[in-house]
């Protein structure tokens, strides 16, 4: 039965390997090598039925982009403090790191996925503090940009965390996001910053490349004056 944070680490090193994450090869992490039987350890060794899949266990594709978007762009994050918001795996937090962020707190609901981000920092040699409790709907203050991967797969969560992020960008943080056109996507009021085609895996997508976007979160002002600029260059 697994009860303490030591448990888990012990789990997710005998049950991944320490791989390069496709689109981001600079960066190794403990990944699963198939997923369901993965997701049935997990169960047997919680003993509860019904889990979530095991998420932290995956690059997904959004966290991909938006890794690959940091250390292409490190000026992004470079001595700011960074929130990776619903980490995973922390591919998106260790991206931070390793391109010069000040702090980066990781924070999931996930237990595993707290031990997995501190796993996989040390493996990559950089500093992660992680964060388990529910901080939707809460203000940020100590944080200068909060990061967010593929968070946009189911609509409680989705439609929870819109609202959340459009009152922190109102506050004055920025919010980036890294989504493979999720169902639950925002429809509006983000700018593209960036585009790629992200390698997955057939057992979790239907496809073997995902086309994934990396979304800036817009003020009012902002996306009304996109609006207002798109109108006039179509008249
Ligand atoms: C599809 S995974 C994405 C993981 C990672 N960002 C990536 O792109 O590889 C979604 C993650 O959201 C987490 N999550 C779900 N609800 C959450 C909440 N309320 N607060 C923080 N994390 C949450 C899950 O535990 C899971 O790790």
């Amino acid at each position: 039965m697994i009860e303490s944070i030591h448990d888990r680490t012990a789990f997710i090193r005998a049950n991944t390997a320490l791989l390069p994450s496709p689109l981001v090869p600079e960066v190794r992490l403990h990944l699963a090598t198939e997923a369901v039987p993965l997701w049935q350890l997990t169960e047997e060794a919680l003993q509860e039925k019904g889990l979530p899949p095991p998420f932290w266990a995956f690059a997904w594709a959004g966290g991909q982009a938006l890794a690959r978007y940091i250390l292409d762009n490190p000026e992004v994050v470079q001595g700011k403090r960074v929130v990776d918001f619903a980490a995973g795996s922390g591919l998106v937090a260790v991206a931070a790191a390793i391109a010069g962020a000040q702090s980066v707190l990781a924070v999931d609901v996930d237990p595993f996925s707290l031990a997995a981000t501190e796993l996989n920092a040390t493996a990559n040699k950089v500093v992660v503090t992680t964060r388990g409790d529910d901080i939707v709907g809460q203000p940020l203050p100590d944080t200068d940009v909060l990061l967010a991967g593929d968070i946009c797969y189911e609509q409680p969560l989705a439609g929870r965390v819109e609202h959340w992020f459009r009152t922190l960008v109102a506050a004055g943080t920025p919010v980036i996001m890294g989504d493979p056109g999720r169902t639950y996507r925002p429809s509006g009021g983000m700018r593209r910053l960036a585009h790629y085609a992200v390698p997955t895996t057939r057992e979790l997508e239907d496809n073997d490349v995902r086309s994934t976007d990396v979304w800036l979160f817009e003020t009012d002002q902002q996306a009304s004056a996109a609006v207002e600029a798109a109108t006039e260059a179509d008249a």
